[in-house]
């Protein structure tokens, strides 16, 4: 039997900073990146295209089952291109509505199994680094490194505000911290997959840290696993 490709999973909350991180680390090591979020973010455009309710389970399956959407690489590691039904969704799925109509389709349990072997078909050759919620407790269990990133609540409101900022959507901090609250409980309190860390996880608080030194931590980490001394 061939040995699994390797994968490293970053999980956590909305804020954590671990789509950057994702994008630095697989840049890194030169392997293939999902951004397991877009899945859902992409997902709940295409129930918004379609007319589709966020309450509609069974619709919502069928739904994620045919969910034609491609992710173009543009450079390894690097954000690829994401493609909704041949249409360049990837800055229409970033807004913060998008990001909770997510968090709802992610709470229904036959849309997460839908999604589920799309997901795994990632792990290809060299590797792959995966970011999310459930990566390292449901989608890649075996997975060679977790790592879940942490910080506080006032702390990822600031950088989700900063950050949407910066790529022209406006935002009232204020209602967006209430937003993230609102989706943390809801990403948590699931019944399938909740967001929360693998028993065997490394956990680092990202609070005081750069993405430069959690992407380091997150190296040495990998180094020490795959027993490489530089
Ligand atoms: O990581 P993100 O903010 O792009 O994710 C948007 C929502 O998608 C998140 O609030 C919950 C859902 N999601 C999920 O349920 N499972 C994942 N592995 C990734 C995201």
């Amino acid at each position: 039997m061939t040995r699994k490709k390797p994968v490293i999973t970053i999980d956590g909350a909305s804020g954590t900073g671990k789509g950057v991180v994702g994008q630095l680390v697989a840049k890194q090591l030169g392997w293939n990146l999902l951004d397991s979020g877009a899945l859902y973010r992409v997902l709940a455009l295409a129930a918004q295209k379609h007319g589709v309710s966020l309450e509609n389970e069974p619709a919502l399956q069928v739904l994620a089952e045919h969910l034609d959407v491609q992710f173009k690489a543009t450079e390894t590691g690097t954000a690829p291109e994401i493609l909704l039904e041949g249409q360049n969704v990837t800055h229409d799925i970033r807004t913060e509505k998008m990001g909770n109509a997510a968090s709802k389709v992610g709470a229904l349990p036959s849309v997460r199994i839908a999604l589920l072997s799309r997901q795994r078909a990632f792990r290809e050759a060299p590797g792959l680094v995966t970011d999310g919620r459930d990566m390292g407790t449901v989608v890649f269990p075996d997975a060679d490194l977790k790592i879940f990133l942490t910080a506080t609540p006032e702390e990822r409101a600031r950088r989700r505000y900063t950050q949407l900022k910066e790529k022209g959507i406006n935002v009232n901090l204020g209602s967006l911290a209430l937003e993230l609250a609102e989706r943390d409980r809801r990403d948590q309190e699931r019944s399938v997959a909740p967001l929360r860390p693998a028993v065997d996880a490394v956990c680092i608080n990202t609070d005081h840290l750069t993405i430069d030194q959690v992407v380091e931590h997150i190296m040495l980490e990998y180094r020490k696993i795959f027993s490489i001394s530089h």
